[in-house]
């Protein structure tokens, strides 16, 4: 069975929806939907989802191998967004890690990926998807966060339609060559857009806090830190603040 694309005028959530019908989509299916009345970021924010302005996509990916398998999806995910970006010929995007997308120092897109099933069966991962096309300031201000748009980065800005095409394509190819691959076909591209290469970081996670130079992602797409003493230690998970030179 093939995946299909459903288009909505409005949902809670197109995440959400996926959620509602784990056990029946077919793999790949795709979920847009013009507006969100509950559209959810990471770590229980909302995401603002008014109508005509910004793309809200969701697509289901099925994969055999396991989550344990999966390290580096939400970071290859990123790079599929800025794929798309890039092909549209819009430049100034870059990745931050693990997983957002950000220009003029705001926030282009964002990426949640929730993974459901088993460490070391099958699985499932639910992919959202947030891109910004064009904000309005009250958008901007309720927004919490530094943001950017599409509009301000393209010198014309492309049709909504061709950019979710992209967009779609861009997770296509990549949800496939990432089942097949892993992170590793993505690294060189995270690594032209890397926006934490050579900054000062600070970190804090499960691993507790550290401080150091920022030196890339390894094959798994764990993010390398170099620090003060020279050694170089990879960091599975944390949240990253980039010091002020
Ligand atoms: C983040 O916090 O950066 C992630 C935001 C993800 C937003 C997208 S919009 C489409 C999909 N549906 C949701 O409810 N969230 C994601």
């Amino acid at each position: 069975r093939l995946g299909a694309l459903e288009v909505h005028w409005e949902l809670d959530s197109t995440s959400s929806e996926l959620q509602r019908r784990l056990v029946d989509a077919a793999d790949l299916s795709m979920v847009l939907a013009e507006t969100q009345t509950a559209g959810r970021g990471r770590r229980g924010r909302s995401w603002l989802s008014p109508p005509g302005l910004n793309l809200y996509l969701s697509c289901l990916k099925r994969f055999d191998r396991g989550f344990a398998a999966l390290s580096g999806l939400s970071l290859a995910v990123g790079t599929m967004v800025l794929r798309a970006i890039d092909s549209l010929g819009i430049e100034g995007a870059g990745l931050k890690w693990p997983n957002d997308v950000l220009a003029g120092g705001g926030k282009l897109a964002g990426v949640l990926v929730e993974l459901s099933g088993e460490y070391q069966g099958p699985c499932a991962a639910v992919i959202g998807v947030g891109l910004n096309l064009r904000l309005t300031e009250a958008l901007r201000e309720q927004a919490g966060q530094p943001a950017c748009d599409l509009a301000t980065l393209a010198t014309e800005m492309p049709e909504r339609n061709l950019v979710a095409a992209r967009l779609i394509a861009a997770l296509v190819e990549g949800l496939r060559e990432f089942e097949r691959h892993g992170f590793a076909p993505f690294a060189q591209d995270y690594a032209r857009h890397d926006l934490l290469a050579g900054r000062q970081l600070k970190l804090s996670g499960a691993q507790g806090h550290v401080e150091g130079v920022g030196a890339g992602v390894d094959a798994r797409g764990a993010l390398q830190v170099r620090l003060a003493n020279g050694e170089l230690r990879s960091i599975d998970s944390a949240d990253v603040t980039v010091r002020r030179a």
